[in-house]
């Protein structure tokens, strides 16, 4: 498959994706089962994931997507990430951050600081993907789908320049 100027093959089929995503939910239901968990999916590329995976979570449950907006801030990095479009109240809630992959981890670790800060009683992740420098750095989420190496991959709601969210399956680049 084609996409802009770089070619992709299948990685994770959509049948693969299911199976893990129905595993995921057998353990949220057992760990979860005496909470009412606040499930946050990060847009974008966590809207198929967040979708497939909330079908099978039958216990009680609030769901609120949000985003994580960059803007130019004052300290060393020179960018701050900061949750939006969230209108539940954190305080005391038992959150679950739903997020597509964890690539540096950087974005995660903003949003588990931000949501403590706000007064979350926990806070915890379920992510599909994780990448290579996540899993060296030893940046956890209680839940993960697939260990990945350093590859880019697209499809299943993830995107290459805004392009190939919309597949069943997920799919890397080809070295060429
Ligand atoms: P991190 O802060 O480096 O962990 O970046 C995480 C975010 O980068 C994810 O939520 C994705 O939106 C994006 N991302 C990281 N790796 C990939 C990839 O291989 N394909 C598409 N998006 C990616």
């Amino acid at each position: 498959m084609k996409i802009k100027d770089l070619e992709f093959k299948k990685l994770i089929t959509a049948d693969k994706i299911e199976k893990k995503i129905k595993a995921l939910a057998t353990s949220i239901n057992a760990e979860y089962k005496d909470k009412t968990p606040l499930f946050l999916p990060i847009l974008n590329g966590s809207f198929m994931f967040a979708s497939d995976l909330l079908k099978e979570v039958t216990i009680p449950c609030r769901i609120s997507f949000v985003k994580v907006a960059s803007y130019s801030g004052t300290n060393s990095t020179g960018q701050v990430n900061t949750l939006i479009g969230l209108e539940e109240s954190l305080f005391n809630q038992d959150i679950i951050i739903i997020e597509d992959i964890i690539d540096t981890g950087l974005t995660l670790q903003k949003i588990v600081d931000e949501l403590h800060g706000r007064g979350a009683k926990s806070v915890e992740v379920v992510a599909l993907l994780r990448k290579a420098p996540a899993r060296e750095k030893n940046i956890g989420a209680k839940y993960i789908g697939f260990e990945l190496e350093d590859e880019f991959v697209l499809g299943y709601g993830l995107d290459y320049d805004g392009l190939g969210r919309n597949t069943k399956d997920i799919y890397k680049q080809t070295v060429s």
